[in-house]
């Protein structure tokens, strides 16, 4: 017979099942029983309760009945996320049946700012900048590259003020796409957070106005490059600056096989280019072509196409530089990919070693000199700063097998890439980590049959904890920080009038302590109907 707190050898009843029971509560008599490998029981008192041993043998027996459970069901969401997926990960963890992500606990967010929420943490924007600066260093230096790298964020990925400034403060330049982004940069330099050495490079169509803001800044002293996207605008540029200007010109790729189209609308042909430079720029003494750029709408990927891309730009790079002795920058746009899933695997310090190695190489065999290469990093900059909160208001089951979990707010006011592109983010439940999973559908508040959520990325399915009305449901969205308020819209008119929103900013400061500010309170029902003239 065991004392107190002695061990049990009961061998023949669990050894055969192998089942894992982590404790075995009897409070009729007064114990708890905690199992510490398949052979031993370790008899542990319960606070306060009485430890003597008389009620042993009601404790073996209610082990007995457990032990005719089937063994080991993994029916808690969170063996289903260890089945599926590497787990925890860098930025996701979780602590009794919480999720914490980037160590903020996500249901003291909910706690202290209510659902629905927007959130930006604001640190990984500037990891992210970073880490692409040091892998290009990297490989820089590794492959003996003459050139230097150029890090710019690509205002249209997220144009709030709190997303430039932190991005500027790890000392970016800036990729602009129309006029209006032209005076965001002159309010960031009058607040101190930009300055006049930093380089703006104009892509996208231009329209007069955005050339007219071009040449005022260029004649302000800004170190500004408009890359031309189709020959109409050298005359107006020309126009517009005093004395000489450099400019880039942006390449029309080929679009991927797939694609509705084959040459993207953006930009010039290959065949176009050299003769353009010729007949347009080469004695134009107010035009320095100084960039080469493309752009790969799929993003930079380890694959025939992109590398077939890559190679065309650049040799076209090597046939200009040899006539062209301005041209020193290399400019492979945006397209650097960010986590959509627990399951995404990239090789960025690979990826990023290989783009040098090949330029590198190209150009020596050319004999042409290595060329500084300028990136446009959109999403990858801001994407993994964002995510939204839900709560799962209740549950529809329309059939036998389809269960509709109704978040509160919409999909489609809030993340329109997950419908417009069928995209999808890391989605992860809050709370309720411990409660066994269910498959489910996810539905948006608007009264529009596309207004849903019904797959992962790498499932064809959504699983999520089981729905209790007794026990709230709460569920995140991460890495949605690009392009979803540029699409979906930041206050203004919205789908069934679905307020945005609240939105949080979370920084950290040097010493790890988080500070929480509300960028933007939910939308009002007052705001929506004054624009609509009510
Ligand atoms: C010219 C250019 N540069 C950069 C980007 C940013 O792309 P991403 O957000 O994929 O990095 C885009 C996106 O459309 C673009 O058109």
């Amino acid at each position: 017979m065991p004392s107190k707190s002695g061990t049990l050898q009961i061998i023949g009843i669990l050894a055969p099942r192998k089942m894992r029971i982590r404790q075995i509560r009897c409070p009729n008599i007064g114990i708890r029983i905690g199992l510490t490998d398949y052979h031993k029981l370790k008899i542990l008192p319960k606070p306060n309760a009485s430890t003597s041993f008389p009620g042993m043998k009601e404790a073996v027996d209610s082990l007995r009945l457990f032990t005719k459970k089937p063994a080991q069901m993994k029916i808690r969401y969170i063996d289903f996320i260890q089945q599926t997926y590497e787990f925890p990960q860098d930025e996701f963890r979780v602590d009794g049946d919480q999720l914490y992500f980037n160590d903020i606990s996500m249901m003291e967010l909910v706690k202290k700012f209510g659902t629905p929420l927007k959130f930006f943490y604001l640190p990984n924007i500037s990891r992210n900048i970073n880490r692409a600066r040091s892998w290009f260093k990297k490989a820089i230096r590794e492959n003996n590259y003459q050139g230097q790298y150029h890090y710019c964020y690509c205002t249209k990925s997220s144009h709030f003020s709190f997303v430039l400034k932190k991005a500027l403060q790890n000392g970016i330049h800036i990729e602009t796409s129309y006029a209006t982004d032209l005076d965001i940069i002159k309010r960031l330099e009058k607040s101190g957070d930009f300055n006049k050495e930093k380089k703006v490079i104009c892509n996208g169509f231009k329209t007069d106005q955005y050339l007219q803001r071009i040449g005022e800044m260029h004649r302000d002293g800004y170190n500004i490059i408009p890359v031309i996207d189709n020959p109409f605008e050298l005359s107006k540029i020309s126009e517009e600056v005093d004395g000489q200007i450099d400019i880039g010109i942006r390449i029309a790729a080929e679009e991927e096989p797939k694609f509705e189209f084959y040459t993207s609308r953006l930009g010039i042909g290959y065949k176009d280019i050299l003769p353009l430079y010729k007949n347009r720029i080469q004695k134009n003494e107010k035009l320095n072509l100084r960039m080469l750029h493309f752009f790969i709408n799929t993003g930079i990927r380890d694959n025939a196409y992109y590398w077939n891309e890559f190679f065309k730009c650049l040799r076209l790079y090597v046939e200009l530089k040899k006539i062209s002795p301005g041209l020193n920058s290399f400019n492979i746009g945006g397209g650097f990919p960010i986590k959509n899933s627990l399951a995404f695997e990239y090789d960025y310090e690979y990826m990023i070693d290989e783009i040098v190695y090949q330029i590198k190489k190209f150009c020596k065999n050319e004999q042409v000199e290595e060329p500084d290469i300028y990136t446009e990093f959109g999403s990858y900059t801001v994407g993994e700063s964002g995510g939204a909160v839900f709560k799962i208001l209740n549950q529809k089951q329309q059939n036998d097998r389809e269960k509709w979990n109704m978040i509160d707010s919409s999909f489609m006011t809030n993340l329109p890439d997950s419908w417009a592109l069928s995209k999808r983010f890391i989605l992860l439940p809050l709370n309720k980590w411990e409660d066994a999973y269910e498959r489910v559908f996810l539905g948006g508040l608007t009264c529009d049959s596309d207004d849903y959520y019904n797959s992962e990325q790498h499932i064809n399915a959504i699983y999520l904890p089981q729905y209790r009305a007794s026990k709230p449901l709460y569920i995140g969205f991460f890495n949605t920080g690009a392009y979803q308020e540029s699409l979906g819209g930041f206050g203004g008119m919205q789908h069934c009038l679905i307020p945005n929103p609240r939105i949080l900013l979370i920084d950290r400061d040097e010493e790890g302590k988080l500070s929480y500010d509300v960028f933007s309170e939910q939308q009002s029902p007052d705001s929506m109907l004054k624009l609509m003239g009510y």
